[in-house]
């Protein structure tokens, strides 16, 4: 069959090349990471500067996680990233202290920064899917994540990091909509997320249970050092 190469086609062509490159590279292409519409309209209500949202999320009562907290754990690090780590929630001593991943597991998660990707944690910047401890540690409800979503989605507005590392299956999930993957199966693989990439993998808490599993986590790490 004669087919006329265009220069509409042509662009086609190219473009199929470079995501064929990108397959073999390791990329996953997900056309459709769901945002409800509901979160993409607070989220343009919300302040354009890190202090200011700070704020806003200390005085926010949208759930009742607010009536159980100790203290908002809004986030921390580097305001100009290149790397993201959102994490569940926060757990008793981040409840206590007001800051994300400072207990055991964020022990553990300082670890894995420093020592695999060689930079100080202060040079990334840690957020969670939701900014208030859900009591006993349970895991956020959809409306719990969907009310404080805006929140995380205008830190990574702000931030704008290169990388976004999901930290186990329920931030992975509440983040890109897809709940249809197993972690398991999903770690380490790069989603284009917005104008960054997203990369899931275990969260430190199932290391800290399960430490033959660091070792996954040790090859995410280098295929997210390679990217910087
Ligand atoms: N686990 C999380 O997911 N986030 C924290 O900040 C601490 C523990």
């Amino acid at each position: 069959m004669y087919h006329r190469l265009t220069m509409e086609n042509l662009t086609e062509l190219k473009l199929l090349r470079d995501l064929y490159h990108y397959k073999t590279l390791g990329y996953t292409y997900f056309s459709d990471i769901k945002k409800p519409i509901i979160t993409m309209e607070r989220e343009m209500d919300l302040p354009s500067c890190l202090e200011e949202l700070s704020l806003t999320a200390h005085q926010c009562s949208l759930c009742t996680l607010s009536n159980s907290r100790k203290q908002v754990v809004f986030g921390e690090g580097n305001p100009d990233a290149d790397i993201m780590f959102v994490g569940e929630g926060p757990g008793a001593v981040e409840d206590e202290t007001g800051r994300p991943f400072v207990g055991k597991s964020g022990q553990l998660l300082t670890k894995i920064i420093e020592s695999t990707l060689d930079v100080k944690r202060e040079d990334v910047y840690i957020a969670n899917i939701v900014k208030c401890r859900p009591p006993l540690n349970r895991v956020p409800s959809k409306e719990e994540a969907q009310k404080c979503l805006p929140f995380l989605m205008k830190q990574i507005e702000l931030v704008k990091p290169k990388i976004i590392i999901t930290l186990g299956a329920t931030s992975y999930q509440y983040l890109s909509g897809d709940y249809e993957s197993a972690i398991s199966k999903i770690r380490g693989e790069m989603i284009q997320f917005s104008h960054a990439l997203l990369m899931p993998t275990f969260h430190p808490s199932f290391l800290l249970r399960n430490p033959s599993a660091k070792k996954y986590v040790f090859l995410d790490m280098q295929k997210v050092k390679a990217l910087l």
